[in-house]
């Protein structure tokens, strides 16, 4: 569990079983990798999706602290801090860098980490269907005094089929809420 005041231990931690799922990719080297329990898990939501006639497409998983670094410099740069801060976490703080999150693209490439994501056929589809592969919907939308980021349609984290379909069901809409840990709207 990591968020703004749970940063990964050590900073640079390196998932030991990262591998390349064997789903529709539009990224490449590192990105295109997600620890072994996410990986499987993604092949069979993805496959279900396409059985059901929707396109989704693995758009960015695994990111390294040093890769993070430069993610989050480049927002702060075009951005400034503040704004910076709602979108990107910084480096030792990402949930991409545990391996167990990613973010998804829609077949068309349409709205790719653009709010209006949350409209295509891939979001759509991931918002009702996800958990039942383990996912939740990580950044929902309204939810970012307690997450401490906008809203993002297209970022999804595994959290076992069990607990996303028990987080549905009771309406818990972060994990914060739902492992009753404090808001973590912004860094200590
Ligand atoms: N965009 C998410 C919050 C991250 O940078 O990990
Ligand atoms: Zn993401």
């Amino acid at each position: 569990m990591v968020n703004k005041h749970r940063p990964l231990s050590p900073a640079t931690f390196v998932p030991p079983d990262l591998v390349r799922p064997g789903v529709r990719l539009v990224t490449s080297g590192e990105a295109a990798l997600l620890n072994s329990t996410t990986a499987a898990a993604a092949e069979r939501m993805f496959a279900a999706a396409a059985a059901a006639g929707v396109i989704i497409t693995l758009a960015s998983g695994y990111r390294s602290f040093a890769t993070q670094k430069v993610t989050y410099s480049g927002w702060v740069r075009a951005q400034g801090q503040a704004a910076a801060d709602t979108a990107s976490a910084r480096p030792g703080y990402s949930e991409h860098q545990t391996g167990w999150a990613f973010d998804i693209g829609d077949g068309s490439g349409a709205d790719a980490f653009q709010p209006n994501f949350r409209s295509r056929p891939a979001a759509l589809w991931a918002a009702a269907q996800a958990h039942r592969f383990g996912f939740v919907v990580r950044y929902p939308w309204t939810f970012h005094e307690i997450t401490g980021y906008f809203y993002e349609p297209w970022h999804l984290r595994y959290i076992g089929i069990e607990a996303a379909t028990d987080m549905l069901s009771r309406g818990i809409a972060t994990l914060e809420q739902y492992f009753g840990l404090e808001a973590a709207p912004g860094y200590r």
